[in-house]
């Protein structure tokens, strides 16, 4: 039988993001009982609806990966306790127009890492609160990382084993849910 698919979205645009990072390492852990796939954002110009008459070729290329997915991993940093505007700015983009809201009916989970010890905790209710009200079901329970010490490494393997199992537990909900939904 076919794993089920997930798009991961990063909110980060950073070049040496640790949202990355971790999320390469979830991809691979959780690689037995999903097939992952990358949805970039940091492309995207700036939400305008000026631009809603001849969309550009960021925003149709993004739309349509997230339209190809049943299901999404949001892994996010947290910028003054809330989203980062990049993560907004592509939420806000495939909200529009309403009747073509390409969130609606989505499965997610969300996580995201810091270097703080509640860092994305804040950032992730406004996500949640966000994707709730465009049509997402997303996963309950919460899962925010410290990154110090580092829990993975370079590879996407976990360094940490407590931060492995807790993720590993996390994921392999995630995933009977899609699959739940979704068979
Ligand atoms: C941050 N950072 C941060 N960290 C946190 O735990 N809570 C917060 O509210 C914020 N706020 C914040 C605002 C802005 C504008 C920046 C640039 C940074 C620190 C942040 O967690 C850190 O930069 C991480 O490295 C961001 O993750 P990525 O981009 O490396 O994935």
């Amino acid at each position: 039988m076919r794993k089920p698919e997930v798009g991961i979205i990063v909110g980060s645009n950073r070049r040496e993001s640790i949202n990355r990072r971790l999320a390469k390492a979830l991809a691979k852990l959780a690689s037995d009982e999903l097939d992952f796939g990358w949805i970039a954002i940091d492309d995207l110009p700036m939400y305008n609806q000026d631009l809603e008459a001849g969309r550009p070729p960021a925003v149709r290329r993004f739309t349509a990966e997230v339209a190809r997915y049943p299901a999404l991993l949001f892994v996010s940093p947290e910028h003054n306790r809330s989203l980062p505007a990049v993560l907004k700015n592509a939420i806000d983009w495939g909200s529009k127009p309403t009747e073509q809201n390409v969130w609606r009916g989505k499965i997610a989970a969300i996580t995201g890492t810091s270097f703080g010890a509640i860092g994305t905790a804040v950032g992730q209710q406004h996500l949640r609160q966000i994707l709730g009200i465009l049509g997402v079901l997303v996963m309950g329970g919460e899962a925010y990382i410290s990154f110090r010490p580092e829990p993975v490494d370079d590879d996407g393997n976990f360094v940490d084993e407590s931060k492995r199992a807790f993720l590993a537990a996390y994921m392999e909900r995630f995933a009977a849910l899609v699959t739940k939904l979704t068979r």
